[in-house]
């Protein structure tokens, strides 16, 4: 599936995408009376977070989840969670209850991921399919912690994987799998900066591309690529 492309300023992004995540959510409050999405941490966070905070929404009726977290305490600002809750969950007042944590700083990382997948389960059904999905994407072309050639990419039992070596610091974590992410009716992508160019043009020009964001471009039904013109830098006037 082609993403929709928007290229411009970070700050006008994070405007469009809490227009985007208002839309959606209204559609699916509608709909189905639930909407649930799943959130990063790193740019796309500290970018998108802050308009979330202002949005007048039913908040009472949605479901958040993580799409990764690092194996780190709730009050560590390395967590996820800690960024989430600082731009966005505090100061919408967001009801603790639909805040579904992805507790990854428990000793025992398999048993993390289990009782992550236990919540998500729970609340979505099975197979969960979420209504969004947030996602940054890595220099290497990572999504969520599913990182190029990792076994965690491959997983296909699970809805939530341990990662206790990613190359990314700290190492260890919990990902939402694969198929978890593909199965979202919307993906929303945010990258921002050259660093990321590279990893965007192969996921959106290069068919066979084994990069984690190429494989779940190819793979989702709709998918918006939220990026500034430095990320964007590597695309022809055509790939846009
Ligand atoms: C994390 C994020 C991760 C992030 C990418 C890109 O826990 O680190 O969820 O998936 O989105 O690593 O991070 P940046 O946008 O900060 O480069």
């Amino acid at each position: 599936m082609r993403p929709e492309i928007l290229i411009a300023p970070p700050a006008d992004l994070a405007g469009i995408f809490a227009l985007l995540f208002e839309a959606e959510a209204r559609q699916a409050l509608a709909r189905r009376g639930r909407f649930s999405c799943a959130v990063p941490g790193g740019s796309a966070a500290e970018v998108f977070f802050p308009p979330l905070a202002r949005l007048a929404l039913d908040w009472g009726r949605v479901d958040i989840f993580w799409v990764d977290e690092r194996a780190v305490p709730a009050s560590d600002p390395e967590s996820n969670y800690s960024l989430a809750r600082r731009l966005w969950l505090s100061p919408a007042g967001i009801p603790p209850e639909r805040v579904h944590r992805m507790g990854a700083d428990g000793i025992d990382l398999p048993a993390a991921a289990a009782a992550s997948e236990d919540d998500l389960i729970r609340t979505l059904g099975r197979p969960p399919r979420l209504d969004l999905g947030l996602l940054g994407i890595g220099p290497d072309g990572h999504v969520a912690s599913l990182f190029p050639g990792h076994v965690a990419l491959d997983e296909t039992e699970r809805c939530v994987a341990a990662v206790p070596d990613a190359p990314k610091p700290p190492p260890r974590r919990l990902t939402l799998t694969f198929e978890v992410l593909a199965e979202a009716r919307l993906l929303v992508f945010g990258a921002f900066g050259d660093a990321k160019a590279a990893a965007i043009r192969d996921g959106v020009t290069k068919a066979d591309s084994p990069l984690p964001v190429a494989r779940l471009l190819r793979e989702a039904s709709r998918a918006f690529l939220f990026v500034d013109q430095e990320a964007a830098s590597l695309l022809s006037a055509s790939d846009r």
